[in-house]
């Protein structure tokens, strides 16, 4: 059988821990991975000769330029994971929840804001779930996400996010729901890891520790995984949970989950990650 080409899409100066292991498992598995850095001078010839050598590509990098190396590839005919169009849906908080709302996966309840402060505090006053979580219809690691005790709190928040980031943009009030973070790793339509999310206080944005434990995933939660992996039709991501009154909540879904929950098991994580593609390139 045909050697399999996968285009590895990165971005450092130099691979790093993680690149590296993509490459070392890939030869272990007869993988032809090519290895594209968008930290380097790449020429449209240079994608084009990428396209023509690979079955398919890994977008493995979280920078804006792989989504623009992205949809090259698939102006050019190739396919990439993840697709660039199924980023709509969860690279914004507020049509996440839209998606997550019309095919009743349970999620937390949330409004959008609008950007004139004294609306949205009606809108809050309105919504009525107190402490309230503000964010950034985008963020990441919890750099916009905030908790509000009243109205004027809300109004301070929402003036500092539009001063800190670059972009005024749209913010959403969610309920804040008091629970641990819980994460799930799903490769294909396989779940390959749970963590619980290390963090201090509420917000739980940690990545990689010694003390942080599995949980068992029950058969209410498996299927609301299963539910949210077909709706977004993502195949490898990580996705986030709370627990309300027994029950499990989606909170986010994330692609190119981080793989370091636990040192130990990511080469196996990186396994699954190079079996699934290939599977999907044949
Ligand atoms: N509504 C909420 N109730 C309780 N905790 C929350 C809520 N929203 C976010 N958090 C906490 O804050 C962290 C970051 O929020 P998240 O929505 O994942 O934003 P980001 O995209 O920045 O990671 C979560 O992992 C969780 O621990
Ligand atoms: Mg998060």
């Amino acid at each position: 059988m045909k050697k399999i080409s996968i285009g590895y899409i990165f971005n450092e100066i130099h691979p790093k821990k993680e690149d590296r292991l993509f490459r070392e498992v890939a030869k272990e598995k007869g993988i032809n991975l090519i290895m594209i850095n968008t930290n380097k001078y790449l020429t449209e010839e240079d994608i084009e000769e990428d396209v023509k050598k690979c079955d398919l590509f890994f977008n493995n990098s979280t920078e804006d330029i792989s989504m623009e190396l992205t949809k090259t590839i698939e102006e050019l005919g190739d396919k990439v994971i993840e697709p660039s169009n199924k980023f709509y849906y969860f690279e914004d908080k507020w049509m996440f929840f839209m998606k997550c709302f019309k095919h009743k996966i349970p999620t937390l309840k949330t409004i959008l804001l609008s950007e004139n402060i004294p609306v949205a505090k009606k809108e809050l006053i309105g919504f009525n779930h107190w402490p309230v979580i503000l964010k950034r219809i985008q963020g990441n690691n919890g750099e916009y996400v905030a908790m509000a005790k009243n109205t004027k709190e809300a109004e301070q928040i929402m003036k500092r996010f539009w001063k800190k980031g670059s972009e005024r943009l749209a913010i959403i009030a969610q309920e804040f729901v008091s629970s641990l973070s819980y994460r799930v790793t799903v490769v294909g339509d396989k779940i390959v890891q749970t963590a619980i999310r290390p963090g201090k206080g509420w917000k739980k944005t940690g990545n990689h520790s010694n003390h942080i434990g599995k949980f068992k995933v029950d058969k209410e939660l498996e299927k609301t995984i299963k539910k949210t992996i077909k709706v977004f039709g993502i195949s490898v991501c990580g996705i986030d949970f709370l627990k309300k009154d027994g029950k499990w909540l989606v909170l986010e879904i994330n692609a190119q989950p981080g793989l370091d929950f636990f040192i130990n098991d990511r080469k196996r994580l990186v396994g699954e990650i190079l079996d699934f593609l290939k599977k999907k390139a044949r």
